[in-house]
């Protein structure tokens, strides 16, 4: 495929929230309620980040999160619906592996509803014995944590 028309960007502060919030509501069935504020967190505590442009239209995202060396997740995998097909996807998925957060980590691990044969194009295997979700409760009780002073403190 010629990319010569399509950019991508791994800076998340040229990241459009109002645009990235329509590309979720028009192509990603799981993300079409989240608020700006939400994904303004979820931007900021994922690494890399990866948008794809089309002059200035934001026409694609993924997003992961990683410990650089064990486990890698990706995320939010999504094309504009009409710049599907062409291979954008599979290019920004394999640039979301590509990153050095990602590229030396054991594992790479997504999820993904209706998409397994395109994700196995690229290289994943199905894995289906050994994943558990925890569906987070808002009002489960955080455990009280030391202090970084408090720490020092107990080291002497
Ligand atoms: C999944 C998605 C990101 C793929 O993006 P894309 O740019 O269309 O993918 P590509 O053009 O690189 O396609 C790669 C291959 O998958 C196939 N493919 C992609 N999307 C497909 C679809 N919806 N239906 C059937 N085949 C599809 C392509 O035909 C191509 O196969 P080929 O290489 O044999 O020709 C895109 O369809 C999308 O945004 N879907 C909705 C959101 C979603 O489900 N994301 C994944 C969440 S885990």
């Amino acid at each position: 495929m010629d990319y010569n028309h399509i950019q991508f960007c791994l800076d998340k502060s040229k990241i459009d929230l109002q645009q990235l919030k329509r590309l979720f509501e028009v192509g990603a069935f799981w993300a079409k309620d989240r608020t700006i504020e939400e994904i303004s967190i979820a931007i900021k505590n994922s690494n890399p980040v990866v948008s794809v442009w089309k002059q200035k239209k934001l026409v694609g995202f993924a997003r992961a999160t990683s410990d650089g060396v064990y486990r890698a997740a990706i995320w939010d995998v999504v094309i504009d619906p009409e710049c599907r097909g062409q291979g954008i996807g599979t290019k920004l998925v394999e640039t979301v592996l590509a990153h050095p957060l990602v590229n030396k980590v054991e594992k790479v691990y997504l999820t993904t509803t209706n998409q397994k044969s395109f994700y196995q194009s690229i290289g994943f295997q199905v894995n289906t014995t050994n994943t558990m979700v925890l569906l987070n409760q808002s009002d489960t009780e955080s455990v009280p944590l030391l202090e970084e002073s408090t720490l020092q403190e107990k080291t002497y």
